[in-house]
């Protein structure tokens, strides 16, 4: 999915007693289907404000927020409830599990939103789970998990119906660097197999490592940084294999 924002300015509304927040200003950005973007920033400096803009959680306060040519900022509320559950897998620092509910149904949940059939929610749950390596925990809940493990239920859920478009903030924040790699690795291959676009905020070098370029969010603007898609496969010694129905970032 691509992401186009032109002309974007964002301040959060100031009340009685607070001035309104001037958070983006003028910001034009254009990430192309499939690439693994990176924002970075100073704390306050507005990459989860990005991310909810991107996600059509928030509007912009003026200017035009595009997925794949849509203006999802003047969609009205029941079509972007609808882009979000089909479109949208959204990963956070706190992982945000349903406590209540265990993993497989945790992970079901988008889909039992979208009403998809039974044996469907079935196969897939146990798809995804399978690949973030907690086959055998569907029946757990969440207090009985890790973080690790937390995090990679959350991705579960938020790729079960394999969106095109993949927004992450800090999703290592709040685990150790073992478990932080783990998750970077997993996003990384869900990045390879599906090739979904993916933004993820980080205050990580290490993390930002993972993406093809750095977004540098400050002062209200963003600076895109130069490819560093090859700087990945320079290291790791092994290109990803090219999937011809995607192009490559040479190739766009
Ligand atoms: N609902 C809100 N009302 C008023 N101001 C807000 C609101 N949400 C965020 N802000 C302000 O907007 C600015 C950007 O916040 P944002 O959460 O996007 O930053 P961030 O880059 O994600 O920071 P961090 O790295 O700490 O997560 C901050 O100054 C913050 O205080
Ligand atoms: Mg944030």
């Amino acid at each position: 999915m691509r992401i186009r924002l032109e002309h974007v300015t964002h301040a959060y509304a100031g009340s009685a007693e607070s001035a309104a927040v001037q958070v983006l200003d003028d910001v034009s950005l254009d990430i192309a289907s499939g690439d693994f973007a990176v924002l970075m920033g100073a704390s306050g400096s507005g990459k989860s404000t990005l991310l909810n803009l991107i996600g059509a959680v928030d509007k912009p306060t003026s200017g035009s927020m595009l997925l794949d040519d849509v203006d999802t900022s003047i969609l009205d509320e029941s079509r972007l409830t609808m882009l979000r559950r089909k479109s949208i897998g959204y990963i956070f620092q706190f992982f945000n599990l349903i406590p209540t509910l265990n993993v497989f149904e945790n992970v079901a949940f988008p889909l039992s939103l979208a009403n998809a059939p039974r044996g469907e929610v079935k196969s897939r749950v146990a798809e995804v789970l399978d690949e973030v390596g907690l086959g055998s925990r569907a029946t757990h809940f969440p207090n009985e998990l890790s973080g690790g493990e937390m995090q990679r239920v959350a991705i579960a859920r938020a790729v079960v119906h394999r969106p095109p478009l993949i927004l992450a903030d800090e999703p290592t924040g709040n685990l150790d660097s073992k478990n932080g790699e783990m998750i970077l690795d997993l996003i990384r291959g869900i990045h390879r197999t599906h090739r979904p676009t993916i933004v993820m905020a980080t205050h990580s070098e290490r993390a930002a490592s993972y993406g093809d370029y750095v977004v540098e969010v400050a002062d209200g603007k963003v600076m895109r940084g130069s490819g560093a898609g090859s700087r990945e496969s320079e290291k790791s010694g092994s290109a990803p294999t090219p999937d011809p129905r995607f192009p490559t970032p040479a190739s766009k």
